[in-house]
């Protein structure tokens, strides 16, 4: 079986590509289009960004991490395919024109489609839908007065028909590869439990914005490959009235859609999360499963007390989602298990999440902290506090928790409790930060959530001079 999609509107079928294959290496080497560009390969500047539709919609997607197997069945569009087929511009191009939004022009056929896709999908929150394109030159006003210009213009014919191609038929089973053996592209869950019980030496891809990096940094050489993305039941997020369950391949944009009323702050540190296109590829199953010491979900998940969802063929077991991280780099997941979902419990909202980066959006966080502290009686009843960036591995701040439970809530009672934030971290220092300015972001982070929890405006985009 060979891999069918469509590229600007035409359709292509390709009987043996290398599964590592890059999107944009196919564009760049075999087929020409030049136009979408390589700046850092790794998904952080976003010269690659390209439009890809299925049928939950249209994603900007960073195109150097995105595998030729991951768009079978799907539709892209690149920046030679943003104008129609008459040449006419599109209207986001006419406002970069019009707004001066170019200057040397190599980030621009990146911003045009977030741009395109912004526009195509209706987001207006500019700032946010292009935080993942890099411009050197031209400032941001010109670009973002382009967007606000372009927002009302109806989309072109040519981008509002991309949805109607899509064949979901085809999203499935082993696709053909070169040099390599065939990437298995299972349809379900059930499909991925058999296919990766009779192949546990096979890498696993979600949204590939590790992976990717594994290929394209790390020039590793990955033998058998079983690709997620056709697993449609695996990205459900469903919100019952006593637990919130989240399917693995659901991706951090619709996490953050879905924590927005349950659980803002969540929501709102997602929009730090990365770039907008690698939060439309990036599942909560790879940020759990990849075992990172600095994810940002993890910590916010264990705060709010999540079981983790294993599976292996038909057998399914459950683990509180701390238990899950042993050691840095060593998780409790087997050959041939995967992560099939993660929930918790419904609860009134008392979660913080503080997410300290050197950089607002698009960075990894040097320290992430989770408060979720419980409050009867002017008294702390149970408390639960999560970091990532402090350890090996996230993990929760035991000493902490238990200096605070029982305890009056008040500010002397956060001072014991954040001298016991040393018990339970010995951090190490990097290029992020010293040990000590972790430990010291830790203790202030615990006084933060005190003043929040209190009414006291505490976010840098509240606070007012
Ligand atoms: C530019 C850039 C910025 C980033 N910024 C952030 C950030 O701000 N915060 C952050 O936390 N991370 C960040 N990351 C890291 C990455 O985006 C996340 O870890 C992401 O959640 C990984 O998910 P994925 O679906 O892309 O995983 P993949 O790359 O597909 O897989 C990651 C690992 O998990 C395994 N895996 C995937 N799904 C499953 C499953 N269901 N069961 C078992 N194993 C599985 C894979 O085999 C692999 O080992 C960034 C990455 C890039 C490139
Ligand atoms: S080349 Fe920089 S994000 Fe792809
Ligand atoms: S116009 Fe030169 S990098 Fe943006």
């Amino acid at each position: 079986m060979a891999l069918t999609f469509r590229l600007n509107g035409e359709t292509v079928r390709i009987t043996d590509a290398r599964p590592t294959v890059t999107l944009l290496d196919w564009l760049r080497e075999e087929q020409g289009l030049t136009g979408t560009k390589e700046g850092c390969n790794e998904g952080d500047c976003g010269a690659c960004t390209v439009m890809v539709t299925d049928s939950r919609g249209s994603k900007a997607l960073n195109a150097c991490i995105l595998f030729l197997p991951q768009l079978q069945g799907k539709s892209v569009r690149t920046v030679e395919g943003a104008s129609g087929p008459d040449g006419s511009l599109h209207p986001v191009q006419q406002a970069m024109v019009d707004h001066h939004g170019s200057q040397c022009g190599f980030c621009t056929p990146g911003f045009i489609m977030s741009m395109v896709t912004a526009h195509a999908n209706g987001a207006t929150d500019f700032d946010d839908q292009l935080a993942g394109n890099l411009c050197r030159c031209t400032g941001y006003a010109p670009i973002i007065r382009a967007a606000e210009t372009a927002k009302d213009a109806p989309v072109p014919d040519w981008i509002a028909q991309e949805g109607s191609f899509i064949w979901p038929e085809i999203s499935r089973g082993e696709a053909a590869g070169r040099g390599a053996a065939p990437p298995m592209l299972p349809g379900s869950a059930d499909e991925l439990a058999d296919l990766f019980e009779r192949r546990p030496d096979a890498t696993l891809v979600a949204g590939a914005t590790d992976v990717g990096l594994w290929v394209t940094k790390q020039l590793r050489h990955l033998p058998q490959m079983i690709f997620l993305g056709g697993c449609d039941d695996l990205k459900g997020i469903e919100v019952a009235d006593s637990a919130v369950r989240i399917g693995a391949m659901a991706d951090m944009n619709a996490l953050r859609a879905a924590m927005e009323p349950l659980h803002p702050s969540f929501a709102e540190m997602l929009r730090r999360f990365a770039s907008q296109q690698i939060r439309a590829a990036a599942s909560v199953g790879g940020n759990i499963a990849n075992g990172s010491p600095i994810g940002d979900t993890p910590p916010a998940l264990i705060a709010l007390g999540t079981t983790l969802h294993l599976r292996k063929g038909d057998s399914r077991r459950e683990l509180p989602l701390e238990d899950f991280f042993l050691d840095y780099g060593k998780q409790d997941r087997g050959p041939g298990e995967f992560v099939e979902a993660v929930s918790f419990p419904r609860q009134p909202d008392a979660l913080k999440v503080y997410k300290l980066s050197k950089r607002f959006d698009q960075d990894i966080s040097a320290v992430l902290g989770a408060f979720n502290v419980t409050v009867m009686n002017g008294n702390i009843s149970a408390a639960r506090i999560a970091f990532g960036g402090m350890a090996g591995i996230p993990k929760r701040a035991a000493r902490v928790e238990a200096a605070l439970t029982g305890q009056p809530w008040d500010q002397a009672t956060i001072q014991t409790a954040a001298a016991a934030f040393d018990q339970d971290f010995t951090p190490m220092s990097d290029m992020r930060a010293s040990a000590a300015y972790r430990l010291e972001a830790a203790r202030n982070m615990l006084t933060r959530y005190f003043a929040e929890q209190n009414g006291a405006a505490v976010s840098v985009l509240e606070v007012r001079p």
